[in-house]
């Protein structure tokens, strides 16, 4: 199976990023391939509602550094996307690719039931890392874009979330949740 992981936070070595390396050491062992990508190395912007996706093109217009990762979902089975709570939500990085995925959607998303023009059963990992220690903060964010990604036929959806974690390194001490990552990976491809 093929993975396209989405690593959202600016630091590359960050609590969210190393839950979701454990995620694919474990699903590498198992046979999966991975494609990952730091957003934060890529330029790109949000969707300029343009429109051009919903008129002549079946793909996003913008020729930008996102473009190849909005290629590479086509082909995987499995979505990985880690982030950061920034300000009780995703960082801004993934928060602009998800928004960029608006170009999957057919011209008549709104009332057709196959919405999306991905192909149906991909599946959704969702890596969070929370700084605050409550788990009934911010705890909305995977519900919220994970009613999205069911439009574009995520049937199978899965959430490693990790609270009170805060440096860099916080993660890696936290044997529940590197387990967590594992069990995930496990479940999926074995
Ligand atoms: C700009 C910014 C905003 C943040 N906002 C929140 C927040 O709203 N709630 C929270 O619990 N933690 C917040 N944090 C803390 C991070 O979620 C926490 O440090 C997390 O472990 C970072 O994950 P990372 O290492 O993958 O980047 C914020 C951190 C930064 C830098």
């Amino acid at each position: 199976m093929n993975i396209l992981c989405l690593l959202g936070s600016p630091r590359p070595d960050g609590n969210s990023a190393a839950i979701a390396r454990r995620f694919l050491k474990t699903a590498e062992k198992l046979g999966a391939k991975a494609r990952v990508f730091e957003l934060n190395n890529l330029n790109y912007t949000g969707c300029q509602a343009c429109w051009a996706c919903k008129t002549n093109l079946d793909r996003c217009i913008l020729e930008d550094d996102l473009k190849e990762v909005l290629e590479s979902l086509w082909d995987a089975d499995v979505l990985v996307l880690a982030t950061p709570v920034y300000f009780g939500d995703v960082s801004a990085q993934m928060k602009a690719f998800i928004d960029r995925t608006f170009c999957y959607f057919v011209p008549d998303y709104a009332k057709n039931p196959n919405r999306s023009r991905l192909a149906p059963g991909k599946k959704l990992v969702f890596i969070i890392a929370q700084g605050h220690p409550d788990e009934t903060r911010f705890a909305g964010i995977f519900s919220r874009y994970e009613y999205f990604f069911k439009w574009h036929g995520f049937e199978d959806t899965y959430l490693i979330r990790a609270c009170g974690i805060y440096h860099p390194g916080d993660a890696k001490k936290r044997k529940d949740i590197m387990k967590l990552a594992e069990d995930t990976a496990n479940k999926i491809f074995s």
